[in-house]
């Protein structure tokens, strides 16, 4: 498993047959860390934008379980990438600290999310500014 801490792409294997398809995500296999908490996003409007916050400590892998959302990622640093989840079987993994926007949500998409943490919303960081602070500060 590749242990580096940056965003990609992640496939995960797939056992299709002539009764449907399976797909499969192992924490700590498929998933680069141990899967602590999951939910999903669905019924969101194409113009609603979510996200839009870093995390001190989460880490994440997004799949669109069905439908098609976009996820723009921002490392504070001027960089920014679009990723399109349109697969149930591909996913994006985001490290902490980096800034993300979900948003273009397809009308049946159901956007699943798959944490390293339990819910705590004091390692949520909601404002930009504090985000770029605090990645040069390194807190
Ligand atoms: P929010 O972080 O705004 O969702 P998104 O980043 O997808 O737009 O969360 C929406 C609400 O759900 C907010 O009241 C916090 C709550 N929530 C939990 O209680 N537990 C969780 O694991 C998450 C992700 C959110």
């Amino acid at each position: 498993m590749q242990k580096e801490k940056k965003v990609r792409m992640l496939n995960f294997p797939e056992r299709g047959d002539d009764r449907g398809h399976l797909v499969i995500m192992e924490g700590e296999k498929d998933i680069p860390f141990a899967i602590k908490r999951a939910f999903y996003i669905y019924g969101s409007e194409a113009k609603v934008v979510r996200g839009q916050h870093a995390n001190r400590r989460s880490e994440f892998v997004l799949i669109n379980v069905a439908g098609k959302s976009k996820v723009k990622v921002r490392d504070g640093k001027g960089n920014e990438t679009v990723y399109c989840l349109d697969r149930p079987h591909t996913g994006i993994y985001l490290p902490s600290m980096v800034w993300k926007d979900m948003y273009d949500f397809s009308q049946d998409s159901v956007l699943l999310v798959l944490a390293s943490t339990h819910y705590d919303p004091e390692e949520y960081i909601r404002s930009y500014e504090e985000f770029v602070a605090a990645l040069s500060t390194g807190g």
